[in-house]
């Protein structure tokens, strides 16, 4: 079994927690596409998707889903993303694909969090893959100065603009053994706007496509 066929089982896991009427809100990045896909098919089964960037929003149209800001929504009963690392404590780092930000306040607002992922994502400590953390541009350099005390070694993601219009800084050598607390200290430093870990709102529930078939981690 591929890695390909794992995202897109856990993709397809996730299809059994939608319920007739609900506003989706919708993740970005390979994962998310499966699930974007299998969407389409029970399609009228919804009343239209949030998006969490502009990419998987045009994906959700190209399919005939309505997207909706979320703006325009008063409340989003289920959010399904996928993550670069997750831990069995459902702590996730996100951010690969740039989206965090808007991932970020799309998880904030939903009622039910599910990540899908393949299990290579799955680790026991945080911070193998670089961190992810969106920057306003004026305050890349005091960010990465900030992020080099901390003991990271912080990389520009070159010629790569957010959705909305920042920049992203990756950080390699951070071992995160308190994602809570790390989460809170990142978040203070001013000029930050989204820190890629996911712990003070961590995912509801994990399905994860593996050899063996899925599991699932509450
Ligand atoms: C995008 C994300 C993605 O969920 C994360 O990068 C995982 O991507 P993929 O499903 O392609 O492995 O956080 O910002």
């Amino acid at each position: 079994m591929t890695t390909e066929n794992k995202k897109q089982a856990a993709a397809e896991g996730a299809l059994d927690y939608i319920q007739v009427g609900d506003v989706i809100g919708i993740g970005t990045g390979t994962t998310t596409n499966y699930f974007i896909d299998a969407l389409a098919r029970i399609k009228g089964k919804i009343d239209g998707a949030v998006a969490s960037s502009e990419v998987s929003a045009k994906r959700l149209k190209t399919h005939g889903i309505q997207v909706l800001d979320l703006n325009s929504v008063s409340s989003l009963p289920l959010y399904i993303d996928g993550a670069d690392e997750a831990t069995r404590h459902r702590y996730l780092i996100k951010g690969g694909g740039g989206a965090l930000t808007r991932e970020k306040i799309v998880a904030d607002v939903s009622e039910k969090f599910i990540c899908i992922a393949d299990d290579t994502k799955l680790v026991e400590i945080l911070g193998a893959f670089p961190l992810p953390i969106e920057v306003i541009p004026m305050a890349r350099s005091h960010v990465a100065r900030q992020l080099v005390k901390l003991g990271g070694i912080p990389e520009l993601r070159e010629g790569f603009i957010t959705d909305n219009g920042n920049l992203i800084l990756d950080i390699y050598n951070l071992e995160i053994l308190n994602p809570v607390e790390k989460e809170r200290e990142l978040n203070n430093i001013a000029g930050i706007v989204t820190v890629g870990i996911f712990a003070l709102r961590p995912a509801d529930l994990l399905i994860i496509g593996s050899e063996s078939g899925l599991e699932f981690i509450q």
